[in-house]
């Protein structure tokens, strides 16, 4: 006898009832905007396989945070594409690399801006892996876990160094979490997060940032690091050694292919939870809006609040600013 008595559609009438009853929140204080920073002056170079994202050298960095602070954005997260690139990412190290002079930069003009920033070798070695490379007895290359984890250390002290809020690595090397927690603490740098990329499958939904940061494997993939995109319980198991490692915030990506994994990490560890909506999630909804077969801002805002609903606290998306300037807008 539920009908018609329960009338679901009673509480849909208006927009003014169906805003009493939202459960979710979209709001620019949950967006992280992901940057490319490179080298130069005056530099806004197209990211062509993203639309609206640009490599920026640091004067249009501090432009396009200054347009973050505008609409509310509260915090960024950096990629450098470094001059040099050699076998095992010197250059990710040094204090005077792009990111590092970005991060002083940035904190020299929006102090409030946090600034996180991505730790990892694949933009800095010329053979594009996420670390240092090793040859096994069989003639097979692999990435050399615990050397890679010692440079993940120095990369991210030297970050924390430059004045960076949160690090946030993204290599999947085991162990790293906890290395880096232990680097930062001798450092004296304490007070420095950690946002871990626990969660992170190997996805052919990267393509398009690795146009946009220069980072492609010049031979083999990710998925002797990056996980089996089929393994849920072992996602859950990377989430609760980087936790135990020190994690502050924990990570899924991708995310909107993802939602269950995010669901669940959620629910079981309750921690701050991130989900990068990632280079190729971005594209899609571009390139189906660009042929009209899509509205844009609702299909952007709609994916974004699935990912919100699905148990994320933070959202790191390239859509950031135009949500948050959505949102102001009142919809
Ligand atoms: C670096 C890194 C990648 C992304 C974030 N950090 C690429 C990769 O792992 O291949 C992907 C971000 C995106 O696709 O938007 N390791």
């Amino acid at each position: 006898m539920a009908f018609p008595i329960h009338r679901l559609r009673r509480l849909r009438r208006s927009p003014q009832l169906r805003k009493m009853v939202r459960q979710t929140h979209l709001r620019p204080e949950n967006l992280v905007w992901p940057m490319f920073v490179r080298p130069g002056k005056g530099v806004r170079k197209a990211i062509s396989s993203m639309p609206g994202q640009f490599q920026v050298s640091l004067d249009v960095l501090l432009e396009q945070c200054q347009q973050a602070v505008e609409v509310g954005v509260p915090a960024v997260l950096l990629f450098g594409i470094p001059e040099e690139k050699d076998a095992i990412g010197t250059s990710s190290w040094d204090d005077e690399g792009i990111v590092q002079q970005a991060i002083r930069c940035i904190k020299g003009r929006f102090a409030g801006l946090v600034v996180i920033t991505d730790v990892c070798f694949c933009e800095y070695t010329d053979h594009g892996h996420c670390g240092v490379l090793r040859q096994l007895p069989d003639g097979q290359m692999e990435v050399d876990n615990d050397a890679t984890v010692a440079n993940l250390v120095r990369q991210a002290v030297s970050h924390a160094r430059a004045g960076a809020d949160i690090i946030a690595p993204s290599d999947m090397m085991d162990g790293r979490v906890g290395a880096i927690r232990q680097g930062l603490d001798q450092a004296g740098f304490q007070q420095a997060a950690i946002m871990a990329y626990s969660a992170k499958f190997a996805s052919g939904f990267y393509g398009p940032f690795r146009e946009a940061a220069e980072s492609p494997p010049k031979f083999g993939d990710r998925k002797g690091y990056q996980m089996d995109p089929a393994n849920a319980d072992e996602a859950l198991r990377e989430v609760a050694l980087d936790i135990e490692e020190g994690a502050d915030i924990v990570m899924v990506k991708p995310a909107a292919n993802y939602l269950d994994i995010l669901w669940r990490v959620k629910e079981r560890f309750g921690l701050p939870t991130a989900a990068y909506h990632v280079s190729g999630e971005y594209a899609m909804i571009k390139a189906a809006a660009a042929n009209g077969w899509i509205d844009e801002k609702t299909c952007a805002l709609e994916t974004t609040l699935a990912i919100r609903r699905a148990g994320a606290d933070l959202v790191l998306t390239y859509y950031a600013p135009d949500l948050a300037r959505w949102l102001k807008e009142g919809l």
